[in-house]
């Protein structure tokens, strides 16, 4: 039977894995590189270290699964989103790349609205407002603050397609990654020209942009020697992480939403019309199904939030975990389950990182608030979750103000993994959750996306229908939805009172 490979280029690692025509996986392996931060707010990687956990990985992947060079039929790229590599003529990497949660770009951002002729404007263009982490702003930074590394710049790619470069030979990219560097008309899915030129960007500096399923090139013979593949195997357009996760979990049709709670936590939504915050709080980008898009909410430290909680606090349950083989995290949640729902008015705000959805605030910064002598440990953890919680609620609810349709919700990452964390989705969302069959995210989608684009499905709605079905339900609990009906409202109401507290601790950090 044909077989399949996915490859993700993580922020931590890259994640290759093999799946057969049927969905069926083989095998996965994950390569890890370090990420760099040579001044505070910077977030940069070597584009080589992808190359070489790509090559790794795969090799790894295809010995455990007994693979055999002439089964693979098709590869799917998927990773992070938003990252920029600088190449020069001789198509070599410049400088490291810059990162999705690289926060050096405020002042480039507001150039951008400054020459788009406003946010409105801007929103008008290209569907979402300037970000931080967006590429545009990347670019423009390279151009004010390196203009000797600008120079040399004739090609732009985002951490997935430098990797199709080094496979295919071929400058190319897709409709959803191509949505996160702000400057595709994500209507139109093309790059906009209108903007390019009042940001004085020459567009050959952009790869052409391609279909999520479509064929984008083939592997070369010195690549295909490297990953032990056959010459000529296809590379379809895959997916930005987030879409490719989502085609991951099936989400490709309207009224099926997705809450992943990775390191980020993302809320997601199918849509089959562009639809645009006119806030920007949410955004608006191509899914990676043919002609429909997305809408997405992304909380910067969800599940980030309760690594940091068990990384920096709890080093009893830490070394308890160790002794008795467990995982961690199963005896902070335990812990946590001992307090009561609403944690007895403590609250906390998961800003470790700044906020995007809704706030879109850099200097937000998190917080437990409410303290009292009743609180201990219990409350401190339930707490942690719960701020979390509320915060994907943040982005449900922005997509319901948009009039999606939620009907189904459907849970993965480590929030999943957890029947309590899951419990808690349930209850502050105020409807039931679901998970399915397939945990492997990103990589099997575009896994599927691979099989669509070279024949084996007719289109990839029909190779998620194939293969993902729902295996769990967790209904709402109606006294501690209603418990956390009461406590949302605060929740809420506490960034808007402490928003100027956080730009002023911000300001004693210049
Ligand atoms: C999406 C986003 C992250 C990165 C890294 O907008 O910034 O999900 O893609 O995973």
């Amino acid at each position: 039977m044909a077989v399949f490979l996915g490859v993700d280029i993580g922020t931590s690692g890259t994640k290759t894995l093999a799946m057969r025509e049927d969905g069926t996986i083989l095998a996965s392996a994950t390569i890890e590189y370090p990420l760099y931060s040579p001044h505070p707010g910077w977030s940069e990687q070597n584009p080589e270290d992808w190359w070489q956990a790509t090559i790794k990985s795969v090799r790894k992947v295809l010995k455990a699964g007994k693979i055999k060079p002439v089964e693979v039929k098709g590869i799917g790229l998927s990773g992070q989103m938003h990252g920029s590599v600088f190449l020069n003529k001789k198509h070599e990497v410049i400088r490291p790349a810059l990162l999705w949660n690289d926060q050096r770009t405020a002042a480039e951002c507001a150039e951008i609205e400054q020459r788009a002729g406003g946010r409105k404007k801007l929103i008008r263009m290209v569907a979402n407002p300037a970000l931080t982490g967006f590429t545009a702003p990347k670019i423009l930074w390279l151009r004010n603050h390196e203009p000797r590394n600008f120079a040399k710049t004739v090609q732009v790619l985002l951490p997935k397609d430098y990797i199709r470069y080094r496979l295919t030979g071929e400058f190319a990219t897709e409709v959803s990654d191509a949505s996160g560097t702000l400057l595709l008309n994500v209507k139109q899915r093309k790059w906009s020209r209108p903007l390019l030129s009042k940001l004085e960007l020459d567009a050959d500096l952009l790869p052409d942009v391609y279909e999520s399923e479509d064929v984008s090139g083939h592997v070369t013979e010195d690549a295909a020697r490297l990953l032990g593949i056959s010459k000529g195997v296809a590379v379809v357009g895959g997916g930005g992480d987030q879409a490719a996760g989502a085609i991951g979990n099936g989400i490709v049709k309207k009224g099926v939403i997705s809450a992943t709670m990775g390191t980020s936590g993302v809320v997601f939504a199918h849509s089959d019309e562009v639809q645009i915050d006119p806030a920007g709080r949410v955004h608006t980008f191509c899914h990676a199904v043919r002609d429909k898009w997305h809408v997405m909410g992304v909380v910067l430290s969800a599940g980030g939030s309760l690594q940091w909680y068990r990384n920096q606090l709890c080093e009893q349950q830490v070394a308890s975990a160790k002794r008795q083989k467990v995982d961690p995290y199963q005896l902070i949640t335990d812990q946590a389950a001992e307090a009561p729902a609403g944690s007895e008015g403590l609250f906390f705000l998961p800003y470790l990182t700044g906020e995007r959805t809704p706030h879109a605030d850099p200097d937000a910064r998190a917080a437990w608030i409410g303290l009292s002598l009743r609180h201990g440990r219990s409350h401190l953890s339930r707490a942690v979750i719960e701020g979390a919680t509320y915060a994907m609620r943040d982005s449900l609810e922005i997509i319901q103000d948009l009039n999606i349709p939620v009907k189904e919700i459907r849970l993965s990452g480590g929030g999943a993994r957890s029947p309590f964390w899951r419990q808690i989705q349930a209850d502050i969302y105020g409807q039931k959750v679901v998970t399915i069959n397939a945990e492997e995210g990103p990589a099997y989608g575009v896994a599927l996306l691979a099989a669509a684009g070279t024949g084996a499905y007719k289109n990839v709605v029909e190779a998620c229908s194939a293969t993902i079905r729902v295996v769990e339900r967790t209904n709402v609990n109606p006294k501690h939805k209603k418990v956390y009906n009461n406590s949302y409202p605060v929740f809420r109401q506490l960034y808007q009172s402490l928003k100027g507290d956080f730009h002023s601790i911000r300001h004693l950090l210049d």
